[in-house]
């Protein structure tokens, strides 16, 4: 099967395009083709969604909404559907793959809410006889610009409050995982979108991605992704005036303080280490703990570790599935060497799994690190991958210290008892998500979602905060 475009509320002919295969991570297998758009796919998108914004932004918010409700319905209706394809084309394990449906569903709801609000201000005038007020504009066109770690929940963060104000929109999904967007296209086209609304171009960020970024007609980008790879949409965007809305990496901590509930502390390292395979920007890849119980903590790790089954996440059993390609494997199996050559002791993993059917496959075996010490690159770097770094300290204001130390700011958590400490680093841990007795993934929709330092530039995904990418403020003033 061919994947192609969807503009302008119908599915482009492939005609003499390039493809590229779409691989399941969990055992090479080719799923299908993907076709890689060109400037002029991004150019037929541009002028269906300019001429469509100019109806849309008519169509009064709560009708807007109800397109919200009706897609959120469908992907209800579809959800094992689309968790398996997103397993297949992904790699996460399929409870996580029914979990980030879910999020897309939660989020189909909620901004379809925020389409009866919408607010905007009325204020006292200082003069007589004039009513001021302001109100949320649609801007026009937008660009979004999503990765393969979460192929339709990150685009609903981005596709469903950019519609509900008034916006219309290209999205280029990652070329790893462009069938959540085939998915995602059909339930735009079923609900009866009004054509132009929604496009969808495949491609690479460097083609369709420039292109969306220098289009005159395109004012918003919206990007989540590597740093490396923000900095270049930032900087083009900046040439050319564009509201660029940037969420990237993280280096996530959980801090484990000397009367944490131990067993609890393990759940969440574990989940949110391992998780996805470690392939989340908000995953746990430092583990910050008190000295008083980093042998105990040890050992519970290692003995839960054994019990992770590893393979295909469409198996139910499994619990931690295969990274995304073979470049993957490489770059975390290259961290692990230079933890060793940083002199931080190997307590479990550091292998490329090739044993039976994983070979077909990319797994990385869940790795511990302990006695990291806080500055060294494993522990500052961006792995994106089942590693983890025991970072040993003596107080609470050393975890701190240590956590922030890092040039990502996106989620932290801390495990105590102890509800002072917890408020005291709920107020110092400088990143823009922070968990208490949870470990560092599973945020919800209904909050702002994105972070401090390199992590973005000050635009949140998620929440009513998402709106503020998605909207201008206009202020208006009425004699009478
Ligand atoms: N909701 C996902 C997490 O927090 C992105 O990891």
């Amino acid at each position: 099967m061919k994947l192609n475009n969807y503009i302008n509320g119908s599915w482009q002919e492939g005609g003499g395009a390039e493809y590229t295969a779409v691989v399941n991570p969990a055992n090479g297998e080719t799923l299908c083709e993907v076709k890689l758009s060109g400037k002029s796919d991004v150019d037929e998108a541009v002028k269906a969604a300019k001429k469509a914004q100019k109806e849309w932004a008519l169509v009064p918010a709560p009708k807007r909404a109800d397109y919200l409700y009706e897609i959120g319905w469908l992907m209800k209706e579809r959800k094992e559907h689309l968790a398996q394809v997103l397993t297949k084309e992904m790699g996460k394990v399929i409870e996580e793959g029914r979990g980030e449906v879910q999020e897309g569903i939660d989020m189909a709801f909620y901004m379809a809410g925020e389409g009866r609000r919408l607010f905007g201000e009325t204020v006292p005038s200082e003069l007589q006889d004039k009513f001021a007020m302001s109100v949320r504009a649609p801007i026009g066109v937008v660009g979004l610009i999503t990765p393969w770690n979460f192929p339709v929940a990150i685009a609903t963060w981005k596709s469903f409050p950019a519609m509900v104000a008034g916006n219309t929109f290209i999205w280029k999904p990652a070329t790893e995982t462009p069938m959540m967007a085939y998915e995602m296209a059909k339930i735009f086209d079923e609900v009866g979108l009004p054509p132009g609304v929604a496009n969808v171009v495949f491609g690479s960020g460097g083609e369709v991605g420039t292109a969306m970024i220098e289009h005159p007609d395109v004012r918003v980008i919206s990007f989540t992704g590597s740093t490396e790879t923000g900095r270049s949409v930032a900087e083009l965007g900046g040439r050319h005036l564009k509201k660029v809305s940037l969420e990237m990496g993280g280096k996530n901590a959980v801090i484990v303080m000397d009367d944490a509930d131990l067993d609890l502390a393990v759940e969440g390292i574990l989940w949110s280490a391992f998780g996805t395979a470690g392939q989340r920007c908000t995953a746990c890849s430092r583990v910050i703990v008190h000295s008083s119980v980093k042998e105990e903590l040890e050992q519970r790790l290692l003995e839960q570790m054994k019990g992770l089954t590893i393979g295909d996440g469409i198996d139910e059993s499994v619990k931690v599935g295969p990274v995304i390609n073979a470049s993957a494997l490489e770059k975390i199996h290259g961290y692990v060497e230079v933890g060793k050559q940083e002199g931080a002791k190997l307590l479990a993993g550091g292998r490329v799994l090739e044993d039976g059917s994983l070979k077909d496959g990319y797994y990385y075996e869940p790795t511990l690190f302990t006695d990291v010490k806080w500055d060294s690159r494993i522990a500052q770097e961006e792995i994106f991958g089942p590693v983890i770094s025991l970072i040993a300290v003596d107080s609470l204001d050393e975890a701190i210290e240590v956590n922030n130390s890092v040039t990502y700011g996106l989620s932290s958590s801390i495990f105590t008892r102890d509800i002072n400490q917890a408020f005291r680093a709920q107020r110092d841990l400088d990143t823009g998500i922070v968990y208490v007795n949870a470990g560092t993934t599973g945020a919800e929709i209904h909050l702002p979602f994105g972070g401090t330092k390199g992590t973005g530039n000050g635009h949140r995904d998620s929440g009513v905060a998402a709106l503020d990418v998605f909207t201008e403020w206009k202020s208006i003033y009425v004699d009478y």
